[in-house]
């Protein structure tokens, strides 16, 4: 598999919430471009934005870009770092796109978001916005999986799996993960939707080990294990540090060099009627 070469550094590729690779969004621009010419491409729009990490990537595509979000904080965020003319932001949920007007959307994105939306509402305003052979794209990733580049061997992949599904962890998970946990194969779009499914799009970069320890604090169902049982958490925790130095052969787990890999999967649907 091949590593890209990025600095660690690097803050477009931030560890816990990277941008999507060029490999996913070249899948997403050759899909919308085997219906719709590029130089019919005039609005784009990108539902759950955050701070407009997807829809920068893809801004320069088309005329007219919109990002929305529920968050007013990432709205914010996105308009003071906003230096792109064709970008306007706004407080907006993804299910009632008032700012946008009927079949005006070739492509309608949704980074990492998809799983949070009142989907049968969503759906409604899609076949509103989007012109004919429009495209809605569902992207997401789950957690990425750790390799060793010395021993090159399935220890540190499982090790990471056994703290992702330890059982005590699993029972914080929020329902609402599910679909990510299924590459959003669940996420079904409505028959007027021609439906096309792309999984395992490896994006792998260089991480220190101790980043795992890190990332494992982020996860929401790792944080609400904590808040639930503070001595249990942090025991599995320390555990997963323990077996991470016995796995890797080291004490100085801030210096050892591993890989990330993180798996990102889409699944997308073209407007075939209304
Ligand atoms: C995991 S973040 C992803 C943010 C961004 N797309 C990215 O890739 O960095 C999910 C975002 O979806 C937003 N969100 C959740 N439900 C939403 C809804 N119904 N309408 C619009 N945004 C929503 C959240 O506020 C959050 O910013």
């Amino acid at each position: 598999m091949p590593t890209e070469k990025l600095s660690y550094n690097s803050k477009a590729y931030s560890l816990f919430r990277p941008n999507a690779p060029p490999k996913v969004i070249d899948v997403i621009l050759k899909y919308l471009e085997e219906n719709i010419p590029k130089d019919q491409w005039n609005i784009f729009v990108d539902v759950g934005c955050g701070n407009g990490q997807g829809l920068k990537q893809l801004s320069r595509h088309f005329k007219q870009c919109y990002g929305f979000d529920i968050s007013e904080g990432q709205i914010k965020e996105a308009q003071n770092e906003n230096v792109l003319n064709n970008v306007v932001y706004d407080v907006c949920p993804a299910e009632t796109l008032p700012a946008i007007k009927d079949k005006s959307v070739q492509l309608l994105t949704a980074f990492t978001a998809a799983h949070y939306f009142d989907r049968p509402k969503f759906f409604k305003e899609t076949d509103r916005v989007l012109v004919e052979n429009g495209v809605v794209a569902f992207v997401g990733y789950y957690i990425p999986v750790p390799n060793d580049p010395i021993s090159k061997d399935k220890a540190l992949p499982d090790l990471m799996s056994s703290i992702a599904n330890n059982p005590e962890l699993v029972k914080h998970e929020n329902p609402l993960m599910t679909p990510i946990k299924t590459h959003y194969r669940d996420l079904k779009f409505p028959d007027n939707y021609e439906y096309c499914h792309k999984d395992n799009i490896a994006f792998t970069f260089p991480a220190h080990a101790q980043d795992l320890i890190g990332y494992i604090q982020t996860w929401s169902f790792f944080q609400a294990f904590l808040e639930d049982n503070k001595t249990a958490a942090e025991t599995l925790l320390k555990n997963f540090e323990r077996d991470l130095k016995k796995v890797l052969k080291t004490d100085d787990l801030n210096s050892y060099e591993i890989t990330l890999t993180f798996n990102y999967f889409i699944g997308m649907g073209r407007k075939k009627s209304d």
